[in-house]
């Protein structure tokens, strides 16, 4: 793996690095020289990603975290401050999908929906800025094209829509909570920014990216005429955490095959 940038010596904290979007960007962290915590609810998938890393000679921990409970993030924030000294960079790519479940109320869905994808950006990036401040540190929040436009829905009959209703309300709000942070953190020395991706091969998707004939209309539906591979998505993370985005922050950049161009 070709490390783009360099990150020897920098702690950086991955949410919801056990899978997806999240596991690559702490496997490329720890490829460009970061010591990498891995915090996820799915500890055991956390322990595997870290043990992968550190089979190849990288550095990783991995830590229990439930992002959606305050209590829970602000434990392992404590846990991994004590353990690395310093926090330097922290990536939230926690995150559930807009599948409604079984037997659940319209009301339930949004708000699990928000519990997790909001709620849970918000407890990870206070918890963890808490102890960046005044010291300095950057974050990334992986919100969502679905922050800008609203997808078509992939899954049919009633009660459905409120679990895209629910995402898109989520990522809309991730956008704007992380430039509100990255203006009231500021003179903390934070950095806080954003990436919007579009469709991206990865477990949350697996589902219906595997079903041939959606697959095909989802790929015709973007510009670029391809799903992402998660690959695509870290490099603007990587971008955006290290010092070559010295003088961004409150930015939201997409990476979406130009979907929401069009
Ligand atoms: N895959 C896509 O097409 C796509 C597109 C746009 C945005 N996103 C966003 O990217 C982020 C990562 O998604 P992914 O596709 O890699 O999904 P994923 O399911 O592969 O990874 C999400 C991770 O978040 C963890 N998680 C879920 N709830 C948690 C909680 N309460 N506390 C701590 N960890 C929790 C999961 O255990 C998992 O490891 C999500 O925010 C998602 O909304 C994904």
């Amino acid at each position: 793996m070709k490390a783009a940038f360099d990150f020897s010596g920098k702690n950086c904290v991955v949410a919801g690095g056990a899978s997806g979007i999240g596991r690559s960007t702490a496997e490329h962290l720890a490829a460009a020289g970061a010591n990498v915590a891995i915090a996820d609810l799915n500890l055991e998938g956390a322990q595997q990603a870290a043990e992968k890393i550190c089979t190849l000679g990288g550095r990783a921990e991995a830590f229990r975290m439930n992002a959606a409970d305050p209590e829970s993030a602000a434990n392992a924030a404590e846990q991994i401050q004590r353990n690395f000294q310093q926090i330097h960079c922290l990536v939230n790519s926690v995150g559930i999908g807009a599948k409604a479940r079984e037997g659940e109320s319209f009301q339930e869905t949004f708000e699990r929906l928000i519990k997790v994808n909001l709620m849970g950006m918000f407890y990870s990036c206070s918890a963890f800025a808490e102890h960046m401040m005044g010291k300095g540190g950057t974050i990334v929040n992986i919100a969502s094209m679905s922050a800008t436009i609203v997808p078509a829905k992939t899954r049919p009959g009633r009660g459905g829509e409120y679990g895209l209703i629910g995402y898109c309300t989520s990522k809309g709000a991730v956008k704007m909570m992380t430039k509100s942070m990255a203006m009231l953190w500021s003179e903390y020395g934070i950095r806080a920014n954003s990436v919007s991706p579009g469709y991206v091969d990865t477990p949350l998707t697996a589902e219906p990216h595997s079903n041939p004939e959606l697959r095909k209309k989802l790929e015709d539906s973007v510009p670029l005429r391809r799903i992402a591979r998660p690959e695509e998505i870290v490099q603007v993370i990587l971008f955006l955490l290290s010092d070559a985005s010295g003088y961004i922050t409150g930015e939201d950049i997409l990476a979406d095959g130009g979907f929401t161009s069009r």
